[in-house]
């Protein structure tokens, strides 16, 4: 039998939002010692964290230096310098691995990883070069999507016709069919580094439609039992695909015809499993760390259905955040507040969320509406121009 020292292991993240934070208070539940690695001082995570290094995710001295200092290396967010952690002597204890995270970051590479593998995914094809007839000839509606870097939608622009062709990004992507939505769907899964997989509920994701960004997870999804079955079973596979160590959360669509595609699959906690706090008998977070310390994994049961709602920036309002509603949004019934710590707040940031839960899916949905119309995230500054810059601003 293996006995553990207290602290029983060194996590180092990369990266301090609100993901990392979360993943933090999990760890420190468990009684382990967690440094931070994040461009920003007193960070979400680092606010709760035993130690940070201020450094960016690109610079090397930072992540050598997190990596020898920790057992187990971690990270929150995709764009990393994962070829320098590929060389780093310790990379076997990054997880998930460099080489999964190389695959992940370039979503072209994603995606003809998973279609070889004969998982379900829309219509696809690289963009040699910008040229018109390259549209043409692949069809319209399209959807052109850049290899790298995006986030929260930044990177992706539908193209309805040829009329909408100005709108087209530059730089190195790929051209997919556009996709009739009936559902947008996401399941989480973990896998551990002894190979032990586990399945969370699948979840709905409703999405503000201005800046189109998800603003709520309904959990479990209002779909047949059968889809969700298959939903879940596709999210293992791609998770064995990639031969994936901690959680994963695998987007697809539900399509209008009634079939599963995988949209795109993020390789860390995710903003559609935050209900896991509250409505299941193990969180995302403490899953992950499960996963990737190669302990057994929990229980990914939905004890209670559950809403969570995303507290954006309101438009117009930045600067240090105020919270307008809180006591009347607390005093429903079920009402769980989660607020991240960031110093500022911009249009469409996420800057909290809150999780519902209730008896009935409805009655979580209701009193979710009931928040997202009360607690409002406002900023010290009333700067209109922000409002076109939300889309610089991915987490
Ligand atoms: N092929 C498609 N057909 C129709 N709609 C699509 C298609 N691909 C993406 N979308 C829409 O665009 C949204 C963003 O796409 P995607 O998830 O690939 O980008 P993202 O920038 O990584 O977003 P996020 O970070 O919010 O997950 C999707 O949630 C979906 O609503
Ligand atoms: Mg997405």
């Amino acid at each position: 039998m293996k006995a553990f020292r207290f602290p029983f292991f060194r996590l180092g993240i990369i990266g301090g939002g609100q993901l990392a934070k979360m993943m933090t208070q999990e760890a420190k539940k468990m009684g382990l010692f967690v440094t931070i690695l994040d461009p920003t001082p007193a960070s979400p995570a680092a606010q709760v964290a035993d130690e940070e290094i201020i450094a960016g995710f690109y610079d090397e001295e930072g992540l050598a230096k997190l990596c020898a200092t920790s057992d187990i290396v971690t990270y929150d967010i995709e764009h990393v310098n994962a070829p320098f952690l590929k060389s780093l002597p310790g990379k076997e204890k990054i997880r998930p691995s460099p080489e999964l995270l190389e695959t992940i970051q370039d979503k072209f590479r994603q995606r003809v990883v998973l279609n070889e593998a004969g998982l379900p995914v829309p219509p696809f094809a690289l963009l040699e070069e910008d040229k018109i007839s390259a549209f043409q000839a692949f069809g319209f509606p399209l959807v052109q999507k850049a290899r790298f870097g995006g986030y929260d939608g930044r990177g992706v622009v539908t193209l309805k016709s040829a009329e909408d062709l100005p709108k087209r990004l530059k730089g190195p992507s790929f051209l997919e069919a556009y996709v009739p939505i009936e559902k947008e769907l996401a399941v989480l899964v973990a896998r551990s580094v002894t190979g032990e997989v586990r399945v969370y509920p699948v979840v709905e994701m409703l999405f503000e439609p201005k800046a189109h960004i998800c603003d709520l997870v309904l959990a479990p999804a209002r779909i047949p039992e059968s889809i969700a079955e298959e939903a879940q079973s596709l999210g293992i596979r791609c998770v064995e695909v990639l031969n994936g160590v901690g959680i994963f959360a695998i987007e697809m669509f539900l399509t209008k015809d009634r079939k599963l595609l995988i949209n795109e699959i993020a390789p860390r906690p995710h903003n559609s499993g935050h209900f896991t706090i509250e409505a299941c008998a193990t969180s995302q977070f403490e899953e992950h760390l499960r996963a990737i310390l190669g302990l057994p994994l929990g229980s990914t049961q939905l004890l209670t259905p559950a809403v969570m709602v995303n507290l954006l920036g309101e438009e117009g309002e930045s600067g240090p955040p105020i919270v307008e509603g809180l006591e009347e949004a607390l005093a429903i019934e079920g009402v769980s507040f989660h607020f991240y710590g960031k110093w500022e707040t911009r249009p469409f940031r996420k800057m909290g969320h809150v999780t519902v839960i209730d008896a009935t899916l409805e009655g979580a949905l209701t009193k979710a509406l009931k928040v997202k119309e009360i607690l409002k995230i406002k900023g010290e500054r009333k700067e209109k121009e922000y409002a076109s810059c939300w889309h610089h601003h991915g987490e």
